[in-house]
């Protein structure tokens, strides 16, 4: 049984007074909150663990080597990739992206070819194929979605043809919530050839994911949407992908053999992984994965799906206020516009009733333009998310009209 009092407990934030009011926090989708024992095992580390990975022929090297690596083979465990050598760390999923825009893209795109995009990504997976079409020259397609925010088969499969090289799609928009047919895309895409990226910075935090039952080629999400620190993210690709693929950047740690001359690169993923990595933040991406792992993503999924019904119940309560993004299956992120009230003044004054939500273009401008506007107030849920943190949201709404 999921008892969300009781998982509330895990995360000392949550119980914080916000300007003299619970800890109302709906903006898990910028960033979530995390457990104590995530917090616990890095504190543990750097107070009783700690020295670099891969370098030291000593014992606390050795150990930390050990459970760096073990943090990897939680990600494959939690991905259900088939081996631990398709998980590179990386600082973030805009890391990830680029890394495969730099390397794979660069290496494999052409002019005559098309990359395809949908109106609803974030920035972190449209700047990077904007940036690569100027230099290569490729077509960037983006194909359209409804004007309710769901997903439009028939634009979809008008945007692939016979030069798609790749597609590369959020699984689930930051903005509107609509979650993305992933596996029907995917199998569409690779009828047409296509290689398929799917940014899965939100998707994978809202329900269970399996790469290999998807077939996604390549795959990016952040540790710190997850529970897990920030400042660490993962790419997943496929073996037969990420051993032709060039390296991102160069320097100590992603080598075979340095002379003066020339070098040769190792083989992935430490090729992908120059440098000192995030170490401490990657062991505690494998906390907060065990953490999720342990109540189920199955579970978690179902506890959100009821609060996405239970919102949807209630804010018609709030006279003006408008939902955009209305998807069926949509995930929990609520982009909402009240009547006559600017989204920043709406935020400063759910902010005084210790409501945290986020407004503006939330990284994904073009979507929010095309969906007619500026700025949306948006709150996002997270595991720990309750019946009382959307009964609060909504009363600071009401509140908030009030002033206007
Ligand atoms: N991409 C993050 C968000 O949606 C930061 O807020």
């Amino acid at each position: 049984m999921y008892d969300v009092k009781k998982i509330r407990k895990d995360f000392p934030v949550l119980g914080l007074q916000i300007n003299g009011h619970p800890n109302t926090f709906l903006d898990s989708a910028a960033s979530a909150q995390k457990p104590q024992m995530v917090i616990d095992k890095m504190v543990n580390i750097y107070s009783k663990e700690y020295s670099n990975v891969h370098r030291g022929s000593y014992l606390l090297s050795e150990e930390i080597t050990s459970e760096y690596e073990e943090a990897r083979k939680k990600v494959q465990k939690f991905l259900g990739a088939k081996e631990d050598s398709e998980i590179v760390f990386t600082r973030n999923a805009t890391e990830a992206i680029n890394l495969v825009a730099a390397t794979w893209g660069r290496k494999f795109l052409s002019p005559k070819d098309r990359v395809v995009i949908s109106e609803a990504e974030h920035h972190a997976n449209l700047v990077p194929w904007q940036v690569l079409r100027d230099e290569i020259g490729f077509e960037l397609k983006i194909f359209k979605i409804n004007d309710d925010g769901s997903f439009n088969p028939e634009e979809y499969q008008k945007s692939l043809n016979d030069n798609t090289k790749l597609v590369a799609i959020t699984g689930m928009s930051n903005v509107l919530g609509t979650v993305f047919p992933l596996k029907e895309m995917i199998a569409l895409a690779h009828q047409r050839g296509a290689k398929v990226l799917v940014d899965a910075c939100q998707y994978i935090v809202h329900q269970p994911v399996d790469v290999v039952d998807l077939d996604c080629d390549f795959l990016a999400f952040s540790g710190h949407k997850i529970y897990g620190p920030t400042g660490v993210g993962v790419l997943y690709g496929k073996e037969e992908l990420l051993s032709i693929m060039p390296p991102y950047q160069f320097g100590g740690d992603m080598v075979d053999v340095v002379t003066y001359e020339k070098t040769t690169f190792d083989v992935p993923p430490a090729r992908f992984e120059a440098g000192t990595p995030a170490i401490v933040q990657a062991i505690g991406l494998g906390a907060a994965l065990d953490y999720v792992m342990n109540l189920g993503m199955d579970a978690i999924k179902a506890h959100e799906d009821e609060l996405v019904d239970y919102i949807h119940q209630r804010l018609p309560e709030v006279k003006g206020l408008k939902e955009i993004g209305t998807a069926a299956g949509k995930g929990g992120v609520i982009s909402i516009v009240m009547e006559g009230v600017h989204p920043q003044d709406l935020a400063f004054l759910l902010d005084k009733e210790g409501v945290s939500i986020r407004v503006g273009h939330h990284c994904a401008a073009p979507l929010v333009h095309r969906m007619g506007y500026e700025s949306l107030a948006r709150a996002s849920f997270g595991l720990y998310t309750d019946h009382d943190d959307i009964d609060r949201f909504i009363a600071a709404l009401q509140k908030a009209k009030t002033f206007f």
